[in-house]
């Protein structure tokens, strides 16, 4: 029996609640069609088709909705009975017209939000007396311009939305005043620069969210004076291609996200000033190579995204210096292999996300292996593509026994160990080959006599071919000396050495047959002086038949000329037995002739 009464009791005990909270809801009133909450002192006539404000409304209301409605206006006096206002919601209206001052009586108000409206411009003094106001929405409007001083008296304000409105302006001081403003987001308008001055006066901001412009270049110095500033976001800037590298300078974030923009590199230099980042986001920009030390000066990044950058390279110390990364996401971009060189060091790194990468399961990722037990893979372990053996088997799912059976590399070796000894001239191409085989393909670089290394990225007279072939342009006597190739792999390397000795000018004939020669008429812009040179292929036969022939000329040409001043000198009557011929004698037959060496020589001859 007992227990059946403090059970009718448990029912009756809401039932008398909610017929004292009715009652005392409508000793103070609550209008038709609206639903109040007289605790809260809440009024909410959410989608009601009211084309102006409800009568009845209690004048102590703290909070009042009044979303999805017909209003059309809001007007000072419309509002000025309910002085206790904390929170309005016009959003989802038809308001096109704010008054000078229309919510000035709300001394109150900390959040207002006029979201989706037909608002085209706001006038000077909308929101003046709104000191207590922290929340302002204007989002998805129809806003054009914003003027000087729209916000000048919103000195609490800490979150400004103003997206998807219209703008094609932001006056240079229209942001003044918001000293307290904390987070500010402009989305969806078609600005096509954001002043730096303009953003000046938001000493205080704290989160800055950019989305959905159609921007093309962040310019020095975008952002100076945020200083309190610690994320920016810029999302959906489809034309973004540059951004110079002092356009962060005076921030001090410790977030950053570029996404979906149309940068094809990391912006290595503007990031230089970041050194409190602690996250990087630059997913879904076309950035293909991470190159070596591209983030070198981000000491206390954590989290690195590079999601679906297509990034196909990722280069030894590409993430050198930085000695704290918790988290790299690189999930879905075209990665063959990540390779331990290419951290500072591994050991700090907790979450990796290299899914959706056509792997290739060789030594290069044992690293990954032996970390598969520790290392969190977010859910998606990275799969291997290839070798056929183990395609489509995710990396956490191999035992320890089919390890090595698998993540083999085959160190390189060098193929064709003849060696190679060259004895060339000044301005002669040399060339020494050098291939190898290997898995992972082999790179090849070669180390000169000077130490220094050639690659195929050195563009000087010497570098290195695709296939490995060094090649030496113009040789010169300092290039003499021993050239060591250098095959490398994740497997290991192998070196093999070659020697060239260039000699100077003049020409050895038997040194220069059957090699190609620079010399005549071909232009070379990265020759430094105006030498001209003439190419074309000479061998010994050539040069003594020319020879030959230029002797034979020569003599022919100085027995007639010696007939024909014998015949003159006769028939004149004079009888000189001594004259001397000048003949110049031009070597038509090597390249010696270019210097000019050929010369004029002289010939004396006796009659008898
Ligand atoms: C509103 O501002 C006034 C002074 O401007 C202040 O005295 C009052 O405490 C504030 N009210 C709230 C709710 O912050
Ligand atoms: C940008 O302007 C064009 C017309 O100039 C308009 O069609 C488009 O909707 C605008 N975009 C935004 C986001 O306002
Ligand atoms: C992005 O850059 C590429 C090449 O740099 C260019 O072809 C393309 O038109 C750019 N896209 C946009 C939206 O500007
Ligand atoms: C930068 O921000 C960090 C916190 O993220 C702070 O510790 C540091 O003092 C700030 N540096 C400057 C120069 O403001
Ligand atoms: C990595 O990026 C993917 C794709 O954007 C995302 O879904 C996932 O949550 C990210 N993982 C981590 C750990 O951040
Ligand atoms: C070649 O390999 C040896 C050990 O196998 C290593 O000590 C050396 O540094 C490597 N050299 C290069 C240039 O990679
Ligand atoms: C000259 O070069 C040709 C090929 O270019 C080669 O077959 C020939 O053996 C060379 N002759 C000499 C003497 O080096
Ligand atoms: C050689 O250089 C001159 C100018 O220095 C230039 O006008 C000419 O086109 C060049 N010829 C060749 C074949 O590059
Ligand atoms: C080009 O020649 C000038 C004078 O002959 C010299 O001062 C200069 O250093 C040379 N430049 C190069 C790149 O060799």
């Amino acid at each position: 029996m007992m227990g059946m009464r403090d059970h009718d009791v448990g029912l009756l005990l809401p039932f008398l609640l909610l017929l004292i909270s009715v009652a005392s809801s409508q000793s103070q009133g609550c209008p038709q069609r609206c639903d109040c909450t007289a605790r809260l002192k809440a009024v909410s006539c959410f989608g009601k088709r009211l084309a102006a404000l409800p009568d009845g409304i209690p004048a102590d209301t703290r909070v009042l909705d009044l979303r999805g409605n017909r209003l059309r206006w809001v007007e000072r006096g419309d509002l000025l009975p309910f002085p206790r206002l904390e929170k309005l919601d016009l959003s989802d209206n038809v308001i096109s017209v704010l008054e000078p001052s229309a919510f000035s009586s709300l001394q109150n108000l900390q959040a207002l939000s006029l979201r989706g409206n037909q608002l085209k411009l706001v006038p000077m003094g909308a929101f003046s007396g709104l000191t207590n106001l922290t929340s302002l929405d204007l989002s998805g409007n129809k806003i054009v311009i914003l003027l000087d001083f729209t916000f000048q008296d919103l000195k609490s304000l800490k979150n400004l939305e103003v997206g998807d409105n219209d703008l094609v302006y932001i006056s240079n001081k229209a942001f003044l005043g918001l000293v307290g403003l904390r987070e500010l987001t402009i989305e969806r308008c078609n600005l096509t620069s954001i002043s730096s001055q303009s953003l000046s006066f938001l000493h205080n901001l704290v989160s800055l969210r950019l989305r959905y412009l159609s921007i093309s270049a962040l310019e020095d110095q975008n952002f100076r004076k945020l200083g309190n500033l610690r994320g920016l976001e810029i999302d959906h800037w489809p034309f973004l291609e540059h951004i110079s590298p002092h356009c962060l300078q005076g921030l001090n974030l410790s977030w950053l996200s570029i996404k979906h923009t149309n940068i094809s590199s990391v912006p290595t230099s503007a990031l230089r000033s970041l050194a409190h980042l602690t996250s990087l986001d630059l997913s879904f920009n076309p950035i293909a190579v991470l190159e070596s030390w591209a983030l070198r000066d981000l000491v206390r990044l954590k989290e690195l995204h590079l999601v679906s950058t297509k990034l196909a390279v990722v280069q030894p110390y590409a993430l050198g210096g930085l000695r704290q990364i918790r988290l790299l996401n690189l999930s879905g971009n075209s990665l063959v292999t990540l390779e331990e060189s290419a951290f500072q060091s591994v050991n700090t790194l907790e979450t990796l996300r290299l899914d959706g990468n056509p792997l290739n399961c060789d030594c290069r990722l044992l690293w990954i292996l032996q970390r598969r037990k520790t290392l969190n893979f977010d859910g998606a372990s990275p799969v291997c593509v290839t070798p056929v053996e183990v395609q489509q088997q995710a990396l956490n799912a191999f035992s320890d026994s089919a390890l090595f059976d698998h993540f083999t590399c085959q160190k390189p070796k060098i193929r064709n160990r003849k060696l190679q000894q060259v004895s060339a001239r000044e301005g002669q191409v040399v060339s020494f080959s050098c291939r190898a085989e290997g898995e992972p393909a082999p790179l090849i670089f070669w180390i000169s006599p000077q130490r220094r290394r050639i690659t195929t990225k050195s563009n000087g007279r010497l570098t290195v071919l695709p296939e490995g072939t060094l090649e030496i342009r113009y040789a010169q006597v300092m290039d003499s000396g021993t050239y060591i190739c250098i095959a490398s792999n994740a497997g290991g390397n192998d070196t093999y050495f070659a020697t060239l000795t260039v000699s100077g000018l003049p020409l050895d004939a038997t040194l220069m047959a059957n090699r190609t020669y620079y010399v005549g008429d071909l232009n070379d812009t990265n020759l430094n002086d105006t030498r001209v040179f003439l190419k074309f292929t000479l061998d010994l036969k050539t040069i003594l038949i020319s020879t030959a022939m230029g002797c034979i000329m020569f003599l022919g040409v100085v027995l007639f000329c010696f007939i024909l001043l014998f015949v003159w000198s006769r028939g004149r009557g004079q009888h000189k037995n001594n004259f001397s011929v000048e003949y110049s004698f031009r070597k038509v037959d090597g390249p010696a002739a270019s210097g000019g060496q050929g010369g004029a020589r002289k010939f004396n001859m006796k009659m008898i």
